[in-house]
């Protein structure tokens, strides 16, 4: 990478993608930095950025060659295809969301290519990676929308009306799963005026529900569970535990007028939160926004990007919720990318030096190898 480092910034051709993985605020600051940032036309238009305001903030905009020429490093909102990367330099990063254990083809295909692909997904749990953080960023907004998109579909009102005609009783929203989706869904109902309540495996998260005004749901009776593993994500629970979780939210689910779900375990697929028997017990009318629906789904029955209705509940998902909100969270994924790369940036050599930490924790492929332990043995 000697000399001036060029950064491609590619068009999404993934379906339904909408963000951008850089804008003219991170175009200008890496142009600060010394890099030359290249964008392929027509790349922030679904984000509402256009080609000169990419321009104005001082990047190329261009054709795929022309962008991908001699680029050095390439971002992407998801991984690109490795085909597409021919006109990069030899040893390129690609850093992007790539979904390593869903896409391991990809992976392998990036190594042959000689490409270094980087991860964001892979930003570790730490303190100072926070502002890296991909995943967070993007759950944030993704909780936000999911309340937002189930408010849309409820035949009814979220707060407490006191109007002449009569008074409107408050709704009442269930959030599953409290990490950064969960907690931003709680907020976010809380500031509509529903009644919020909350449940999570770690129970480290029933402070923060209090904090938050909603009433805390948990399994009291398995002594000896955390719930809490590495990075300070879920690990998958016992049988016992699963069975008490089961019967506790069934009864409280069958007064819920909207649930939200948003479990996850990492690199396994979504856990099983609410089963078709415990739709059943729901009012007609309610609404259920699967957030974990891309990756095997919390509730039965869910199906990416489509309204299903079972037993007069409406269940929700999108395949990709914070391409909902593509402009702001182009803007945080931007920025992420950013914080990442700055952090690391070498002012003589004009270019990002990886850590050991952070480096190992995101790096997939290096010199022709799948590198990561992850996907290893
Ligand atoms: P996630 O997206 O992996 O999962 C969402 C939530 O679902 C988690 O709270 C998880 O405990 C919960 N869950 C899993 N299985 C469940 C089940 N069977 N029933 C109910 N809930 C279940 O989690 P996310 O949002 O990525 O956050 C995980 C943790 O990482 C949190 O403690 C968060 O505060 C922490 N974190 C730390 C950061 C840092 O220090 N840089 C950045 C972001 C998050």
């Amino acid at each position: 990478m000697a000399g001036t480092i060029r950064i491609a910034v590619l068009k999404e051709r993934a379906n339904g993608e909408t963000r951008v993985a850089a804008t003219p605020e991170t175009v200008k600051k890496f142009s600060a930095l010394g890099a030359v940032m290249a964008v392929e036309q027509g790349a922030g238009g679904n984000a509402s950025i256009s080609d000169e305001a990419f321009r104005e903030a001082g990047a190329e905009v261009g054709s795929l060659d022309a962008v991908l020429k001699d680029a050095d490093i390439v971002f992407g909102v998801q991984g690109p295809d490795p085909a597409l990367l021919k006109g990069a330099k030899a040893g390129a990063w690609v850093a992007a969301t790539l979904d390593p254990f869903g896409q391991r083809l990809r992976v392998d295909a990036y190594a042959a290519a000689g490409i270094e692909a980087l991860a964001m997904e892979f930003m570790p749990r730490i303190t100072r990676a926070q502002s890296m953080d991909v995943l967070s960023s993007q759950s944030n907004l993704a909780g936000y929308k999911a309340v937002i998109a189930a408010a849309d579909t409820y035949g009814r009102a979220f707060p407490m009306m006191m109007t002449a005609a009569g008074t409107i009783t408050a709704a009442r929203v269930f959030v599953m799963g409290v990490g950064v989706a969960g907690l931003q869904a709680i907020a976010t109902a809380r500031r509509l005026g529903a009644q919020v309540s909350a449940t999570d495996v770690r129970s480290a998260t029933k402070e923060q529900i209090q904090s938050l005004g909603a009433k805390p749901i948990f399994v009291e009776s398995v002594a000896g569970i955390e719930g809490e593993g590495a990075g300070g994500y879920a690990t998958e629970m016992s049988e016992e535990y699963q069975k008490a979780q089961a019967e506790l939210v069934s009864s409280h689910i069958a007064k819920q007028d909207i649930v939200i779900t948003t479990a996850l375990i990492p690199g396994r697929a979504a856990p099983r939160l609410v089963t078709d028997a415990q739709i059943a017990t729901m009012k007609p009318g309610s609404v259920i926004f699967d957030l974990a629906v891309a990756q095997g789904g919390n509730v039965e029955g869910s199906v990416p990007d489509q309204i299903v209705e079972k037993h007069g509940v409406k269940i929700i998902g999108y395949a990709n919720t914070p391409a909902h909100l593509a402009a702001d969270a182009s803007a945080l994924y931007a920025r992420n990318l950013y914080n990442f790369l700055s952090a690391f940036w070498d002012k003589e050599q004009g270019r990002p030096i990886l850590d050991e930490e952070i480096g190992d924790a995101v790096r997939l492929t290096q010199g022709g190898k799948v590198v990561h332990e992850r996907l290893l043995g």
